[in-house]
């Protein structure tokens, strides 16, 4: 095979190409500086209530007085938006320079999401990997958060391109939080999501159990998914267990009416359930807590 020669407006295309992508970069770095926690949500199954954990521990950590942004990373699904009761297609304040504005919410949640930019529900992101790539770094690197104590990044399900990205391109991400429900199927797929963070040496911040039972009228518990398998996973990698969450329809019903459910429903089991593990979160994050698969060396 004969290798051909580069043309001069092709180097100049690629030159071009990589300096953009170091000034992004280099904005990436000093906006990140600002932030004092990112933290990305993770779960290599979908549908276990990632974006749910994401929205409602946004909404404790803001209620409890922190400056809060989330980014919705879910490229091809993003939900954060409707969980928060903003349409698809609001848009965000942008500057001429290029420089945009996440918007706000209350109680004090700041949010970027591609639902936002999307002009209706229906239009799909037909994305390779580079253009997700491509856009998360452009959403971090124009998005001004100004000061913030937390931001949360909202992830897709895997550990594919998104949260490659989410974990290279942000300096200091202080580490993931992960998702499951009971089920043996999620159980052996949170794993890959465990060998991921340590992969890569990030902190895992703890695990989190969703959909952990439902209680009956009666008073009774089903254990609809299995059970206890997050705790099981918790103990086998020494990993902080956060709590588990029950399955409560009020909570569907208060995500899709754009309501966070914890305030919505505040005397509610699974609230309760929710707002103890929000409050390890900040214990964990704040104290500077190491994590499991955190060495000495690299704390
Ligand atoms: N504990 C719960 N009880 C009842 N419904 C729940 C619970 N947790 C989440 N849900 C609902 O389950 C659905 C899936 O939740 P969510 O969208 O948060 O999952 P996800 O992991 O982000 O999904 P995806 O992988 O598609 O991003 C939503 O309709 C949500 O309102
Ligand atoms: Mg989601």
């Amino acid at each position: 095979m004969s290798a051909r020669r580069i043309s001069q407006s092709e180097y100049r295309k690629v030159a071009e190409r990589m300096k953009k992508i170091q000034e992004e970069q280099k904005l990436i770095v000093r906006r990140m500086s600002k932030i004092k926690y990112k933290i990305a949500i993770l779960s290599n199954k979908g549908g276990v209530g990632k974006s749910f954990v994401t929205v409602s521990l946004a909404g404790a950590l803001a209620i409890n007085g922190r400056r809060v942004g989330v980014l919705d990373a879910d490229i091809h699904g993003p939900t954060i938006h409707k969980m928060l009761g903003l349409p698809t297609g609001l848009g965000m304040p942008a500057r001429s320079d290029g420089t945009i504005f996440p918007v706000e919410v209350p109680p004090g949640i700041k949010l970027a999401s591609m639902g936002l930019l999307l002009p209706e529900d229906e239009t799909p992101i037909i994305w390779r990997g580079s253009l997700k790539t491509t856009a998360l770094r452009e959403l971090l690197a124009y998005t001004d958060w100004g000061e913030l104590d937390y931001l949360l990044i909202d992830l897709p399900p895997g550990t594919g391109d998104e949260q490659l990205t989410i974990a290279q391109i942000i300096p200091n991400l202080t580490g993931f939080i992960l998702v499951t429900i009971p089920s043996e199927v999620s159980k052996v797929i949170v794993k890959k999501a465990i060998a991921f963070a340590n992969r890569l040496n990030k902190k895992i911040i703890g695990i989190i159990e969703n959909m952990s039972y439902f209680r009956c009228p009666d008073g009774s518990i089903q254990y609809i998914f299995g059970k206890g398998a997050a705790e099981e996973l918790a103990k086998e990698y020494g990993i902080r267990f956060l709590g588990r969450i029950p399955i409560d329809p009020k909570i569907r019903e208060a995500n899709d009416r754009g309501k966070l459910f914890f305030l919505e429903y505040p005397d509610s089991e699974a609230s309760k359930a929710f707002l103890e593990a929000a409050k390890k979160v900040i214990e964990i994050v704040e104290s500077g807590e190491r994590g499991s698969n955190e060495s000495e060396a690299s704390g």
